[in-house]
């Protein structure tokens, strides 16, 4: 089997989908966040925090340049939701795998976020109008880097698996 590879904003469900369907085809789930965390000894808050935005990118592209040359597959792989913004990492992205949009929309993400202090980008005055900003900045390369589309609002993590073991 590929790698499958989930992206999508933050929110979306990456996490909980790729920990479910990887107990569901028996595979190994990594996740980039979590690999970054592992290496730098810190939370992305704190890398943020210390050496900006700028640096965690880096840290996403040098992450994913890993991931290939450790050659391995049959991975679910589940991407940070600013990952694929960059033309590069799309690039890598597409060598890596199967990629898999989950997309949600705004008011879902937002419903998801409430009361989540981890994300850097959202601690605002204004969250849901963040969320929107950046999704309409975002959405396009989401859709370049992908090789299907799942809607997820208003389904449940059931439905979305039963929907991607059928696309895999
Ligand atoms: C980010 C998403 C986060 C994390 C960081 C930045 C983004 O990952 O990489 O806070 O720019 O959308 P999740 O999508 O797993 O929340």
């Amino acid at each position: 089997m590929d790698n499958i590879i989930l992206i999508g904003f933050m929110g979306s469900g990456k996490t909980s989908v790729s920990i479910k369907l990887s107990y569901y085809m028996r595979c190994t789930m990594i996740d980039t966040d979590r690999l970054i965390e592992r290496e730098e000894e810190r939370s992305v808050s704190r890398i943020f925090e210390e050496n900006g935005e700028a640096v965690f990118r880096d840290m996403e592209t040098a992450c994913l340049e890993k991931l290939l040359d450790s050659g391995e597959k049959g991975r679910i792989i589940s991407v940070g939701g600013g990952l694929p913004v960059r033309e590069e990492n799309r690039l890598l992205l597409k060598r890596l795998g199967k990629v898999i949009y989950l997309r949600a929309k705004p008011e879902t993400v937002y419903e998801r976020l409430k009361g989540d202090d981890t994300r850097p980008l959202l601690k605002t005055e204004n969250p849901l109008g963040k969320i929107r900003e950046l999704m309409e900045k975002r959405s396009e390369a989401y859709e370049n880097a992908s090789d299907y589309i799942v809607d997820v609002d208003g389904k449940s993590l059931d439905e979305i698996i039963e929907e991607l073991v059928h696309l895999v």
